[in-house]
């Protein structure tokens, strides 16, 4: 007879069964022994008889253990595999700095770090001799330009655009009570002003997305009259289309059904329990002249609010394009947020998370350079955001460009987030992710709300040490000069020599920066598409594409 070591557990089961059933027989006190077995028994034959695990109909039984430490496994792994710097996407330590600075417990490291200093892609900041004191009165940015009336004096740390719906009411309301307290900006994600948004008066930063949530028709287009209600709001501080996220660029987004519940589909206004889609580009606008127009309408609605937009560098010559379309209309945008391709996301498929848009440092630096390029330079602020927890993170982003930055998962881990990754399926541990009003329970707005105003204190205040080590006043002042790479055993280099910086108007008068020149002449105000023929322009300036990378 054909006999496989696999099914011994299951026969054990089986024969376990067959002789309690015969003890129940003699006397029914044994009982016990078949509620056990008998289950056990039904489950293995059904495991044997299904025919969609391949696993189970061959290992009856102890194949489910193989679902048990799939389950486990993250945990498993988090909690007692994963060393203190190789946690993806945040490793162990920079989680451990933000849960220590949002309760206040340091975020100081004894002993020496555990970096290798002499690995490839170490860098580091030149301190100096006489270093200065940080003082954080001056840790603001003014952003608004000549085009708009109300400026707003910025913190140099905000809270990404995190939707309502990706995350829910309990998170939401700790993160805007955390800004009022802490007076930064809490960005409200694409999802609309919530009651939420409202509760704590904190600085509101409205994001409006492709799905125009919170300002749209009902057939899905932009509603000038419910933005313009929304938007002058005295708690509203500024105004970012969102054209792109770094998680999931060039693909709109969808909140599955279970998580639109009746608050998310008022704020939203769109139907309760319904898939709720973002398209993947805008109907307000289809060239960049049109976009242009677009921002400067929303603008005027906002009464004179700082309008910018946010996105992650994709396509090189359709931001260049924008620039194009900014010389023609004379309508400069306040600012600009760069969101790189390591940015998160509440959901986005593995392809678009790993393999699509340019990551932060890339983009933020094309960014910088083409208005430079253009001289819009002083008229723009840019904001970054990808992966930016620690002072270091945001020093590093300021010297390569950025006027502030955002983090969205930096507050997520001030709110108790574990990094369980599973932002998506409404079963979120935390009570952060999720719109079951039993998960939120577990997060107390009263008390994670100080962890946001911590969070953000001790992480502007590490930044302000850096500066003050390297002997500057303010992080503006940093520059790529300031900013040290390691690449390879005896080459150190400092980012101004490793990057390739425009002149002041240099793209008006005509580069020849490889990774500029060619984009610019494939630009055009009046149309996101290439102005040259895409194919004969590959052809001709193909070693161009090679190294446009900066
Ligand atoms: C749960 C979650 C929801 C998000 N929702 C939005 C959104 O509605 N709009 C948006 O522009 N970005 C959204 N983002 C992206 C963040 O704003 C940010 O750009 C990105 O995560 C990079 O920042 P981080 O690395 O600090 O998280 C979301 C991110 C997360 C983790």
């Amino acid at each position: 007879m054909y006999f496989h070591m696999r099914y011994v557990f299951f026969i054990f089961i089986l024969i376990a069964t067959l002789a309690n059933l015969a003890l129940v027989v003699i006397n029914y006190k044994y009982a016990f022994g078949l509620l056990l077995t008998l289950p056990l028994t039904l489950l293995g034959i059904r495991d044997l008889l299904q025919s969609k695990h391949n696993l189970l109909r061959n290992y009856p039984l102890v194949g489910h253990f193989r679902w048990l430490f799939e389950k486990i496994r993250p945990q498993i792994h988090q909690y007692l595999v994963e060393s203190n710097t190789d946690g993806r996407p945040f490793n162990r330590d920079d989680r451990t700095v933000v849960y220590e600075r949002a309760k206040k417990e340091g975020g100081i490291k004894p002993f020496g770090t555990e970096i290798d200093v002499y690995s490839d892609d170490y860098r580091w900041v030149n301190h100096s001799i006489t270093p200065k004191h940080y003082d954080k009165e001056l840790y603001k940015v003014l952003i608004g330009n000549e085009q708009c009336s109300q400026p707003y004096s910025s913190s140099v740390l905000n809270i990404s655009a995190m939707s309502f719906g990706s995350i829910g009411a309990h998170a939401t309301a700790a993160l805007n009570k955390g800004a009022h307290l802490g007076e930064f900006a809490h960005d409200t994600g694409e999802g609309g002003i919530s009651e939420y948004h409202r509760e704590f008066n904190g600085d509101l930063i409205w994001e409006i997305g492709t799905g125009y949530f919170g300002c749209r028709t009902d057939d899905s287009h932009f509603d000038e009259a419910l933005f313009a209600e929304q938007a002058i709001l005295e708690q509203v501080k500024m105004i970012e289309v969102k054209l792109s996220q770094g998680a999931k660029p060039g693909k709109g987004g969808m909140l599955p059904g279970e998580k639109v519940t009746q608050e998310v589909a008022i704020t939203r206004k769109v139907p309760a329990y319904e898939d709720c889609i973002s398209p993947p580009s805008h109907s307000a606008f289809s060239t960049p002249i049109e976009f242009l127009e677009f921002l400067s309408k929303l603008r005027g609605l906002s009464r004179g609010k700082p309008t910018g937009f946010k996105l992650c560098i994709g396509e090189r010559f359709e931001f260049l394009a924008i620039c194009k379309a900014m010389l023609e209309t004379n309508i400069y945008p306040d600012f600009i947020v760069v969101d790189g391709a390591e940015g998160g996301t509440g959901a986005a498929p593995l392809e678009f998370s790993d393999h699509v848009g340019t990551p932060l440092h890339e983009g933020l630096l094309f960014v910088h350079n083409a208005l430079v390029g253009i001289n819009a330079r002083e008229k723009i602020k840019i904001g970054a955001s990808g992966q930016i927890i620690t002072g270091f993170g945001m020093a590093l982003n300021m010297a390569l460009g950025a006027d502030w930055c955002n983090s969205a998962r930096g507050f997520m881990f001030a709110l108790g987030c574990v990094q369980s990754q599973r932002c998506h399926t409404d079963k979120c541990p935390t009570g952060v992710a999720t719109q079951d009003s039993k998960r939120q329970r577990g997060l107390v707005v009263d008390e994670k709300a100080p962890r946001v105003v911590n969070f953000h204190h001790h992480t502007v205040w590490a930044l302000g040490e850096i500066v003050a080590a390297a002997g500057l006043h303010h992080p503006t002042e940093l520059c790529p000069r300031n900013i040290c790479y390691r690449l390879g055993p005896t080459t150190i280099r400092t980012a101004d020599r490793i990057y390739n910086f425009l002149q002041p108007g240099e793209l008006l008068e005509g580069t020849d920066q490889p990774g500029y020149r060619e984009f610019w002449k494939m630009a055009t105000a009046d149309s996101f598409d290439p102005a040259l023929d895409w194919k004969e322009t590959q052809i001709k300036f193909a070693p161009m594409f090679h190294d446009a990378a900066l």
